[in-house]
């Protein structure tokens, strides 16, 4: 493993992407953990990030001049660069020697470790504020810019190598190689970190945990949850039995698709459980978003934990594991922890009886969101499920600007189904991170349609661009494609005469309009 120890800056995880796209696998450790305990994981190099905060600041990061000292190799960056060099006897001060954004970098050692056979001038991202004006004894320097004259060394017999700048981000243009010069050359690490390694240690480990005992899994019809499956489906087979609610909210062709699609491509043992008629039911007169979601939520835990009852009935040995599809950004974000999590299940609303507790079941704690996907591939899940974009869990409900009916989620099937369509029949389906496609029930408009009046419904097309959902952009997407769709939505889905485009980022608009 290769740790990137994080200095508190949003750098770490994209790192940590970067090692792994250089096929070597790598983990996340917060600067706060003791040196000792880092070099207990048997690292085979170690990363230290940037940060916000200047070397020299009160309470800023720092490390513990032994982990210099252990014989790892070490590759410091921006903040992690400067800890370096001030911990061994550098220099780095606040000049005034400020770069922000693209900076142009002279390499001033050809055949350095980090920088053979990239160019000797290369754009370089900076982000800093203090600089090195010495690098420690027995370091050489290897490159500058035109303010900084340490903008980068190496002491190659100490395995301990640094840069100012940001290699992880793109606008470095050679930041992958050096990247990777410094985890073959300079640490000697063979890239061989592969999904295919994951698909086998995660069976291995699946196997070991879960035994002879049987896990029942979510499936919501999402990426995450389905890879999940997939995987422990591999390891373990038939002691895997499935739950999918099919609460009517999907979109058209997505109950179909995990109830022939995936258990085709897994030969999981699925329980689809047909729900639609209780959720709109329960969602009769309500208009009000939060509502909706209390209510979607609330019936949601009943009609799945029933189904969990009616498989902890069957005959067979205990259930003990559930299966969840959490990712490595969820773990890192929630402070890291080891996965030894025990949920209760939420026996208060279900029936549940009270002594039940599933362990977790997490293979794909370690793996990024694209990565999962490559592990989704490896596993022969289909195409549409493994590069499915975001959908909501409440679904088409909170889609409908007003109350809920079957009508009028028919109708937003296949205004959706539309805009998907030709959205994947333009190519641009990796371009956006997801297209809500809303039903504006409550608002009616005027219009023409043949020679006669009409007075229908807006349909509403939300496409974004996006890094995280956090934030996003409306994207900006071909005339063509809008105009293909709007002809088609308002042609073939009956009481809809109108098509808008939502322009609005987030912030200030959610994705959803609900
Ligand atoms: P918003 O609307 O908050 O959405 O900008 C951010 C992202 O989250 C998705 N989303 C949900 N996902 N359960 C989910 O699993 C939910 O209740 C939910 N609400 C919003 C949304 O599609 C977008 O990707």
């Amino acid at each position: 493993v290769v740790l990137v120890v994080d200095f508190g800056a949003q750098y770490a995880q994209l790192i940590a992407r970067r090692v792994r796209e250089a096929r070597v696998y790598s983990e996340i450790v917060p600067s706060t953990m003791p040196v000792a305990e880092m070099l207990a994981k048997n690292p085979r190099a170690i990363i230290l990030s940037g940060g916000p905060s200047s070397v020299y600041a009160e309470g800023a990061p720092s490390l513990d001049r032994s982990l210099f000292e252990a014989g790892v190799p070490v590759f410091g960056m921006c903040y992690g660069f400067q800890l370096m060099a001030t911990t061994l006897g550098g220099t780095v001060d606040d000049n005034g020697a400020r770069e922000y954004g693209r900076t142009p970098l002279h390499v001033t050692k050809a055949g350095s470790t980090l920088f053979e056979g990239t160019p000797t001038e290369q754009p370089v991202w900076m982000s800093h504020g203090d600089a090195c004006s010495a690098a420690p004894e027995g370091f050489t320097v290897t490159a500058s810019t035109d303010v900084v004259p340490v903008a980068a060394f190496e002491n190659d017999e100490k395995k301990l190598y640094g840069v100012q700048y940001h290699p992880e981000v793109l606008h470095s243009t050679h930041g992958q190689q050096v990247l990777e010069h410094f985890l073959y050359r300079g640490a000697g690490i063979e890239p061989n970190w592969t999904t295919t390694n994951v698909v086998e240690e995660q069976i291995a480990a699946i196997r070991e945990q879960v035994g002879d005992k049987r896990a029942i899994c979510g499936l919501s019809g999402g990426v995450d949850s389905a890879v999940a499956a997939a995987l422990v489906q591999k390891a373990i087979g038939s002691q895997l039995t499935c739950v999918y609610v099919d609460h009517g909210l999907m979109r058209k062709g997505e109950t179909e698709q995990v109830e022939k699609d995936f258990v085709a491509a897994t030969g999981a043992k699925l329980k689809v459980v047909d729900a639609e008629k209780r959720f709109l039911d329960a969602l009769a007169g309500v208009s009000d978003p939060e509502q909706k979601r209390k209510i979607i939520g609330r019936e949601f835990i009943r009609v799945f934990e029933q189904a969990q009852l009616e498989i902890l009935q069957e005959d067979g040995p205990e259930v003990a594991f559930l299966v969840q599809g959490t990712l490595y950004p969820d773990v890192v974000e929630s402070g890291g922890g080891t996965g030894t999590a025990n949920i209760k299940s939420h026996h208060n609303v279900g029936g549940l009886p009270d002594d039940i507790e599933f362990q977790l079941v997490e293979p794909l704690r370690q793996l990024f969101k694209d990565e999962v996907r490559m592990v989704g591939q490896e596993l022969g899940l289909p195409e549409e499920i493994v590069q499915r974009q975001p959908f909501p869990g409440p679904g088409l409900g909170i889609r409908i600007v007003g109350e809920v009916t079957k009508d009028r989620l028919d109708l937003l099937r296949e205004a959706d189904a539309i805009a998907r369509e030709e959205l994947t029949a333009a190519g641009l389906d990796r371009d956006i991170w997801q297209c809500p496609v809303v039903l504006l029930a409550d608002v009616r408009s005027v219009g023409v349609q043949g020679d006669g009046r009409t007075y229908g419904h807006p349909i509403v097309l939300r496409p974004v661009s996006s890094e995280d959902a956090m934030t996003a952009d409306w994207s900006r997407l071909p005339y063509e494609t809008l105009a293909k769709i709007s002809t088609r939505i308002t042609n073939e889905v009956a009481d809809v005469n109108r098509v808008v485009l939502d322009v609005t980022s987030k912030p200030p608009g959610t994705i959803e309009w609900e």
